[in-house]
């Protein structure tokens, strides 16, 4: 059975004393839970990702980052490199979120050169990929997720693509409080590893943890958990406090499949 994994995503919020508080409150609110239930993972930003360390040290609550560059070092001015995530105490790390891909150019190929990054020097990637609405309507939801899959995992092994965790966000599913329903998360999941499947072998695609992200609130946790291919929620909104990431954390942990 995959163990579910539920990351917060807090984006461009919380400064340094902000992530001190809420990191605190959540290992408050969730230091009972046994690590055999769920993986609970925060992403808070780059500049309070050491003080968030800090905080996590020896508890269940592990810390990711938003993104990194594919070089370890050199003349890259505003980048910041695995070598320097793993120096914070980061273990996990999103990569090629839609946010990205719209805003800051990310493709196929650079998620691709990150992924091989990240797995290369020990951190566990969390591969963004989703269709926007005009691919749904315009009835390209598989062919997208398609491309990014067979893009994002380019050249890489099986024995790596274990490793990964693939996030699967409909972009009109982000920040939009419009959820994919249920069945519909779990159709593109089931497409995903499918074809994940297809590509490597059967044990790959079914070791693989593939998370929903997008308006996941403590009221949809459990029907979108319980979904057969659904091993995880990626949280952007409800994560940035403490209640409702904590709550959802929970739900998860009950789920029974
Ligand atoms: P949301 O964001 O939960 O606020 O929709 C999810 C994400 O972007 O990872």
């Amino acid at each position: 059975m995959r163990k579910l994994i539920i990351a917060g995503n807090w984006k461009m919020y919380k400064t340094i004393g902000e992530t001190i508080e809420l990191a605190n409150a959540l290992k408050r609110q969730l230091y009972d839970l046994g690590s055999e239930t769920v993986d609970i993972v925060i992403c808070p930003p780059f500049t309070s990702l050491s003080e968030a360390a800090e905080v996590v040290i020896e508890s269940n609550i592990a810390l990711g980052a938003q993104d990194m560059y594919w070089q370890e070092e050199g003349a890259f001015t505003g980048e910041v490199s695995a070598p320097m995530l793993k120096d914070a105490g980061v273990k996990y790390v999103i990569i090629g979120h839609s946010e990205r891909r719209q805003f800051f150019s990310e493709t196929n190929d650079s998620v691709n050169k990150k992924v091989k990054a990240a797995l290369n020097h020990g951190l566990i990637p969390i591969m963004c990929v989703g269709e926007s609405l005009k691919d749904r309507e315009a009835g390209l939801t598989f062919k997208v997720l398609e491309d990014h899959v067979t893009g994002g995992l380019k050249d890489l092994g099986p024995e790596q693509v274990e490793k990964i965790i693939i996030a699967y966000e409909p972009v009109w599913a982000i920040g939009t409080g419009k959820t994919a329903t249920p069945a519909q998360a779990q159709e593109a999941h089931k497409f995903i590893r499918d074809l994940v499947i297809k590509l490597y072998n059967k044990q790959t695609g079914e070791l693989l943890r593939i998370q929903y992200g997008g308006s996941v609130k403590p009221e949809n946790t459990k029907e979108l958990m319980g979904q057969p291919d659904v091993d995880g929620a990626l949280v952007g909104g409800a994560s940035l406090k403490a209640d409702s990431f904590s709550s959802i954390v929970k739900s998860s942990s009950e789920v029974k499949k």
